[in-house]
């Protein structure tokens, strides 16, 4: 695969709602990186699953001609394609297929970007296991149910706070003891937690850590 050299690759792993994709989206603002949220790539999936398109050869061909805009598609964020996102993501063949897109966003992002910023559950583990930063951000089951509650209120999703709770820690669950690139923390990656922490203060740590290393 053609790598783009001396780039700046961040990977972030967390299980859902922790903030990785609010964090993720200001460090590939403040560093000019692409950004790639793979969750939606798999949400994408899980929704033509949802819809009875679930072939092989017809994922693997919307996957080949997709567009970051595609991934901008509101029907992605709701719980029930969430949910779908985390069975097919069980697949070996599901994530083979998204795999060579990933790494292809992640080596070789478009040349206005100095690197590039991938989230999921497997980026560290699996997609970029030789990215410069590496960060694990986590939050209390609570601090993430809350926050997802209120962006599905924004959304004007029917849900209630239990069933957020819930359907959290079936996910929670199901990404980390899968049999495919579960869920975990490796020893090298830096560990934020962002329970009692805002955006901005949780941005102004990951940032006195990327300035360190960067600017040494
Ligand atoms: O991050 P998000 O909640 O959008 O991800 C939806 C689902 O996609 C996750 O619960 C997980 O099962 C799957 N996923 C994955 N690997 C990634 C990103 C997401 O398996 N790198």
């Amino acid at each position: 695969m053609k790598k783009r050299k001396k780039i700046i690759t961040v990977a972030i792993d967390s299980p859902a709602a922790a903030g990785a994709g609010t964090q993720a989206k200001l460090i590939a603002k403040h560093y000019n990186l692409f950004y790639l949220d793979t969750g939606k790539i798999y949400r994408f999936i899980g929704l033509l699953v949802l819809k009875k398109k679930k072939s092989y050869s017809l994922i693997k061909k919307k996957i080949k001609k997709i567009k970051i805009n595609d991934l901008q598609n509101k029907n992605l964020l709701s719980d029930s394609v969430a949910i779908s996102a985390s069975i097919v993501a069980k697949d070996k063949k599901i994530r083979d297929i998204v795999h060579q897109f990933q790494q292809k966003c992640a080596y070789f992002p478009p040349l206005k970007y100095a690197g590039s910023v991938l989230d999921g559950r497997d980026i560290i583990t699996v997609q970029v296991k030789d990215a410069m930063f590496k960060f694990f951000i986590t939050a209390s089951l609570k601090t993430r149910a809350k926050r997802r509650f209120k962006e599905y209120k924004e959304l004007k999703k029917k849900i209630t706070f239990k069933e957020v709770v819930k359907n959290l820690k079936n996910r929670d669950k199901s990404d980390r003891q899968r049999k495919y690139g579960p869920l975990k923390k490796t020893k090298d990656s830096i560990l934020i937690n962002t329970t009692k922490l805002s955006r901005k203060r949780c941005f102004k740590k990951i940032k006195a850590i990327m300035d360190r290393k960067l600017h040494n």
